[in-house]
């Protein structure tokens, strides 16, 4: 406005009469705004004093579901869709539900001290299962078939950690009994689930396999297309007849197939963690990315 008033001397007399009015008009409105704005900050500025617009803001962290929980959770939803309930049992077992009933040898290799927390006790053997598979045992002495359940908790091994093995893991087991199952049907539910959690044009490889409490055994492969590996998801077989025998049910009327996947192998493969250990080191970098 000022510069505006310098212009303003340059010219004529005519048009001095015309621009000045004008010029008084807009010089009195700035004043004017400029005035009861200032009274207005002034206000502003004594009545919220601790109130700085200027300060960068604060941000807060959101915590989210760490990434074995979200594994879990989605393959509790996969196999309720197929009809499974949910189903858990205690971490501290007896060594009957974790090994005796499941047809372990009592001189099997797999009980002795380098694989198995054994817990003193005075009266019987007390072990931190090693496995899900005892909530089998438990399932079948107290439900009457048909039983369709999976079966997701913690276990322990007594392992050395490496890029692949922790000494404290979780397991999903999964049964199902009733008349007339078959091997047919393990091998479609497998694949099923496999599709629905890694996609549906990836490849399987089932490879025969042991485990006491299952004949005939097998373990299944998968290979996405993003990857040339082979990458073991789960173990599983038909209910060896003994462990049938051990849970009060009839191995002439009844028969069923049992598998137990790997929760921390099985999210690995959906994040591409090379090392199972990172799961664990609660660092939020790491595990905010899934
Ligand atoms: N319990 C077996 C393991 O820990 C997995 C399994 C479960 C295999 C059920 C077959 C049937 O390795």
């Amino acid at each position: 406005i000022q510069q505006l008033f310098n212009l303003f001397k340059e010219l004529s007399t005519d048009k001095k009469r015309e621009v000045g009015k004008e010029l008084n008009v807009l010089s009195k409105y700035a004043e004017e705004v400029y005035r009861s704005t200032k009274i207005e900050l002034e206000e502003m500025a004594t009545s919220s004093s601790d109130l700085d617009l200027t300060l960068p803001g604060i941000q807060d962290f959101i915590g989210s579901e760490h990434s074995v929980r979200q594994t879990i959770k989605q393959m509790i939803e996969i196999f309720k869709k197929m009809g499974f309930s949910v189903a858990e049992g205690p971490e501290v077992e007896d060594e009957y539900h974790n090994f005796d009933a499941l047809n372990f040898p009592p001189n099997h290799p797999a009980r002795d001290m380098q694989d198995t927390f054994f817990i003193e006790n005075k009266f019987d053997t007390v072990v931190l299962r090693t496995h899900t598979s005892p909530v089998q045992i438990r399932m079948m002495e107290n439900v009457k078939p048909p039983i369709r359940a999976i079966m997701p908790g913690r276990v322990y091994r007594n392992e050395t950690l490496d890029s692949t093995h922790l000494a404290e893991f979780h397991q999903i087991e999964g049964l199902y009994i009733d008349k007339n199952v078959t091997m047919a049907e393990l091998k479609a539910t497998m694949m099923h689930f496999a599709r629905v959690m890694y996609g549906e044009d990836i490849e399987f490889r089932f490879r025969a396999s042991f485990f006491p409490f299952t004949e005939p055994s097998a373990e299944l492969d998968i290979r996405t297309k993003y990857s040339n590996k082979w990458m073991e998801i789960v173990g599983c077989g038909m209910v060896h007849p003994n462990v049938l025998k051990a849970g009060g049910i009839d191995p002439e009327e009844y028969s069923g197939y049992a598998f137990g996947f790997g929760v921390e192998r099985i999210t690995m493969a959906k994040t591409q963690l090379d090392d199972i250990r990172k799961l664990y080191e609660n660092d939020v970098r790491v595990l905010s990315q899934f």
